[in-house]
């Protein structure tokens, strides 16, 4: 009943680790930073698990025995998206320490375009003394594309907060404190309404490239920032970097925070770095902690062996 942690970017090491102090019995095997496996190839018969971010499609392919394959992340375009899929259910992370991490990059970020953080640190930059009107946080909507797990965590934190929260969804949802919109229907008057808006979509076929320059363009304008803020800490490949660096350098959006690009590393030659009313991070708003998370899987493997059905897992035909 060995384990696979099967990764690509990330070290195998500390999930090895972790693992091994939970479940000391256990047979751990780990693929390198590359995502290859470089053991005895004999042993993956024993694999009935597999922890993924990236993994390799030939290695899926070599697991005769497989039972079960995890994302090490709550996406899980990174296994969807392969050419081909083990027959085998796809579990994804739900973990109270990501949904906080998640939540906390959120708040800050939503904070720091409600609180002015760009022109507050250009005027420390001129040593000029001015206070800056300041809305009330009732006077600014946040819209939330993405009411799951992550969406709807922070959307309760800003409503404590004080903020106008709404969001937007693929099916209706009726979620406390919120006035919610779903579907392409719904999309429009959901962007009308929307000063901040805030992206924690899945990539899928349907959000692929969603947000550009035709969606920016029906954010709402005349709301108390002097124009819409962007924040996307869902998926790169939902946004198209160059017509949100077009729309940072118009005005067209006064501020945007990112966390994930179309291509990571975020290429050095990008526009996006040269902007000054952006806030860019590297894909790291909610990271996956061997700490927190590695518990959360062998609890889940432990139910399962005893027969107990498995929580949090994916349609692969939904895409999410
Ligand atoms: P969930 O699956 O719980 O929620 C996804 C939400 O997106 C649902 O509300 C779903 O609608 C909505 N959605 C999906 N497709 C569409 C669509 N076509 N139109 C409108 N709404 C849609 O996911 P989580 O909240 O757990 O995670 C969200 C994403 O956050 C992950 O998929 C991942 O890409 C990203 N992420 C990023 C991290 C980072 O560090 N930057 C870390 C962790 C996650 P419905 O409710 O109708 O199903
Ligand atoms: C995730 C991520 O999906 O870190 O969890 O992007």
């Amino acid at each position: 009943m060995a384990i696979l942690v099967a990764v690509t970017g990330w070290e195998a090491g500390p999930w090895v680790q972790r693992l091994q102090e939970l479940a000391p019995q256990r047979r751990i095997l780990e693929t390198g930073i590359d995502g290859i496996f470089a053991g005895n190839r004999g042993d993956l018969e024993e694999v009935r698990y597999v922890l993924a971010w990236m993994p390799r499609p030939e290695l899926l392919a070599d697991l005769a025995n497989l039972q079960v394959l995890f994302s090490l992340g709550a996406g899980v375009d990174h296994i969807l998206g392969l050419p081909a899929l083990p027959e085998v259910p796809i579990a994804r992370i739900v973990d109270p320490d990501l949904t906080a991490r998640m939540s906390e990059y959120v708040v800050w970020q939503v904070l720091h375009h409600h609180r002015q953080g760009f022109a507050h640190t250009r005027l420390q930059a001129e040593r000029h003394w001015e206070e800056l009107r300041q809305p009330a946080a009732g006077e600014v909507t946040v819209g939330i594309m993405g009411l799951g797990v992550l969406g709807r965590d922070a959307a309760g934190i800003l409503v404590r907060l004080g903020f106008h929260v709404i969001g937007w969804s693929r099916s209706e949802r009726a979620i406390d404190g919120l006035i919610t919109y779903h579907g392409k229907p719904g999309l429009d008057v959901f962007l009308g309404q929307s000063d901040i808006l805030v992206s924690l979509l899945p990539l899928t076929p349907a959000t692929a490239g969603l947000i550009n320059r035709s969606l920016i363009s029906r954010l709402k304008r005349d709301g108390p920032l002097g124009g819409p803020v962007l924040i996307n800490a869902g998926r790169g490949g939902s946004q198209v970097d160059a017509d949100i660096a077009a729309a940072l350098a118009d005005g067209t959006l006064v501020g945007a925070s990112l966390d994930v690009f179309e291509d990571e590393p975020l290429p050095p030659g990008s526009p996006l770095w040269g902007l000054t009313n952006l806030v860019i991070t590297p894909h790291v708003a909610a990271v996956s902690s061997p700490r927190a998370l590695a518990r959360n899987i062998i609890d889940q493997i432990t139910a399962f062996e005893s027969g107990q059905p498995l929580q949090n897992l994916v349609d692969p035909a939904r895409g999410y």
